[in-house]
């Protein structure tokens, strides 16, 4: 995935800003970390590749198809139960999910619940149980907004093993922490670091 130039303005009720100017990067296969303070654009920037934004300038290149776990995944809840957001339709489909539930750390109990019934911890591994699911089966860019966040040190292990698994596909997280990076660096993780 390629940008070149982008440049993105944001618009709430108290008016426009820049909130990103001119950024370019190449983001290659494999982890690549975009690393930058609180408010520096990183969200936006995700959203934008996503095609959530428009862009007031620049260029997107992106050939593959996209999966995007938010800062706030419960932003992406579609679905009344978590066995529909997983795309498990009926009482088999669940049970062949027992497993990876179990290795993501959610209990299969929570099936039957609504996704924003969970706790802020179980959103996110459910958002990234179905970004991971939706990857496995097809080339995609994975998109990971905030990957440790929330969650505790076996969720991150989690997350790890995940960016692992995909790192034969183009990878892009962010966050703000140092820590992250040690974090990757710990797993034994390699990454390109892009700083915004
Ligand atoms: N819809 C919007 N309207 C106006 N300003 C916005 C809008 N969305 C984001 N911004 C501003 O853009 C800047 C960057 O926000 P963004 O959420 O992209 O930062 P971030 O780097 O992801 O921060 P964090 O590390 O805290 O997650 C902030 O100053 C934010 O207030
Ligand atoms: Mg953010």
């Amino acid at each position: 995935m390629q940008v070149e130039k982008l440049t993105v303005e944001m618009t709430s009720f108290d008016g426009s800003r820049q909130v990103i100017s001119n950024f370019s990067a190449s983001f290659n296969k494999g982890i690549n970390v975009i690393y930058g303070p609180p408010a520096s654009g990183k969200t936006t920037l995700l959203q934008t590749l996503a095609g959530m934004n428009r862009p007031a300038s620049g260029e997107i290149r992106n050939q593959g198809r996209l999966s995007l776990v938010s800062q706030v995944p419960e932003r992406e809840f579609l679905h009344s139960s978590c066995a529909c957001e997983l795309g498990a339709d009926n009482p088999e489909d669940v049970k062949k999910l027992s497993e990876e539930l179990k290795e993501i750390g959610l209990n299969i109990s929570i099936m039957e619940r609504s996704p924003w019934s969970l706790s802020r911890g179980e959103k996110k591994r459910l958002a990234l149980l179905r970004a991971a699911r939706e990857y496995r089966n097809c080339e995609k860019v994975l998109i990971i907004d905030d990957p440790f966040c929330d969650l505790d040190k076996n969720g991150c292990a989690q997350v790890a093993q995940i960016l692992k698994d995909s790192s034969n596909n183009v990878v892009i997280v962010a966050t703000n922490r140092r820590e992250d990076l040690e974090f990757l660096k710990g797993k034994g993780l390699e990454y390109s670091l892009i700083e915004i």
